[in-house]
């Protein structure tokens, strides 16, 4: 049996590979390790929560003895670490923050796994979630490879760096098995209102305006959710010990082109005008250092792995508009308390 620890399981894309894993390995017992911070939610995991093979533990990947004692009582066999501060917006105004969980955080559990296993590395591997930011931002052409030099631009993409930067130390210094993905942008259900989509999607059911930064020309490469999970999945059963494999959709897109497509799926979905919710769209000042253009080229996890996008992109935001118009309860319970604080915060300023 493999005891597997998945860190951030709580939080967007965490709970799709804990769901995955645990529905899909009866024989794995999969433990998942999240502080609960505004972006983790169990409610998230409603439906594998009595699973015999799920268990949950509340903790911080911050706190070393924790993480110390946690790793020694319970000899995992592999380590699926998501757990992080994921919003470049944040990163700007609480820098800290970030480098606190992304990189001490991540050094921590390397530190851990290193003691425990302690140079018995069979069967064992670390595999460390990250993002397709820390290769900077492109022009009008061009991909990220899995060999483009890192360049990050934000303060989050420099905590992501500098934690695949530690992971590969280790490997290098003292063999620690490890695999590392960088993925490009994911959407789809349980993703926290921060992000841009589901930002909109509730704004839009809100009739509030979608603050869209600058002139809404940025460029990302949008990936649905369970098919990151599923990478994940794949790469660690089948990924090469000491690689790293770039995930991403094939699917560029210009925000304000995005935004425009959901307000006519809202729209649809709502029973509204043709363009009554585009009206919402309002253009507000950009993001510091806003990063123009995000592309993956995952041809190497295909090529090598067999893995590639299973949806098209507008059958997955249909679904994701379906899952947010559905799942209301998880929408008021996650817009509620911290979450006012922080949008006007961030935006109030724009609105009338
Ligand atoms: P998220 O913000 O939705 O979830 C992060 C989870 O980590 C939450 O459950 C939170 O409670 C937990 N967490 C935060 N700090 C912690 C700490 N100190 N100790 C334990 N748990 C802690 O993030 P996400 O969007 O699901 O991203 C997950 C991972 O995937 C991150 O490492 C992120 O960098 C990476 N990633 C995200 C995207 C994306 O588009 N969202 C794309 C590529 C890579
Ligand atoms: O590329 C992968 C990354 O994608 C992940 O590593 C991050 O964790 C994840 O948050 C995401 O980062 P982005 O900054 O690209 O995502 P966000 O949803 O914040 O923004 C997407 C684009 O939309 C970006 O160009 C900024 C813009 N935007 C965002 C918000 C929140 C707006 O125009 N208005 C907004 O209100």
């Amino acid at each position: 049996m493999k005891k597997l620890l998945i860190t951030g399981g709580a939080g967007f894309i965490g709970s799709h590979v804990v769901r995955l894993l645990v529905n899909k390995y009866a024989d794995y017992s999969v433990y998942n390790l999240d502080a609960l911070t505004y972006a983790g939610n169990l409610e998230n995991l409603d439906d594998v929560k009595r699973a015999s093979n799920y268990h949950f533990i509340k903790g911080d990947i911050t706190d070393e003895a924790f993480v110390d004692e946690l790793f020694t009582s319970h000899l995992f066999d592999g380590i699926i670490h998501l757990a992080a501060e994921s919003h470049v917006d944040r990163s700007i105004a609480d820098p800290l923050s970030f480098v606190k969980t992304n990189i001490i955080g991540t050094v921590n559990l390397l530190n851990a796994a290193k003691k425990v296993w302690a140079g018995n590395f069979e069967g064992k591997l670390f595999y460390h979630v990250s993002t397709d930011e820390v290769y900077g931002s492109l022009g009008e052409s061009g991909f990220f490879l899995e060999t483009t030099s890192y360049d990050p631009q934000s303060p989050y993409s420099a905590s992501k760096a500098s934690s695949d930067h530690f992971v590969r130390a280790y490997a290098n210094t003292y063999k620690l098995p490890v695999v590392i993905s960088n993925c490009s942008n994911n959407y789809g259900p349980n993703q926290f209102p921060e992000k841009l989509l589901p930002l909109c999607i509730h704004n839009i059911k809100n009739n509030k305006p979608l603050p869209v930064y600058g002139k809404g020309e940025n460029i990302r490469d949008w990936l649905y959710v369970l098919d990151h999970a599923r990478a994940i999945d794949v790469i660690f059963h089948q990924g090469k010990v000491g690689e790293t494999y770039n995930i991403g959709g094939f699917n560029e897109w210009k925000n304000l082109d995005i935004v425009e497509l959901l307000c006519d799926v809202m729209d649809r979905k709502l029973n509204r005008t043709q363009g009554e919710s585009r009206k919402l769209i309002t253009f507000v000042k950009d993001r510091a250092g806003h990063d123009k253009r995000y592309a993956i080229d995952a041809s190497k996890l295909k090529e090598e792995l067999g893995w590639e996008p299973s949806l098209q992109f507008e059958e997955g935001l249909e679904k994701t508009v379906d899952w947010y118009l559905s799942n209301t309860n998880w929408l008021e319970h996650v817009t509620s308390g911290q979450y006012q604080s922080y949008y006007s915060k961030q935006y109030s300023k724009y609105e009338d």
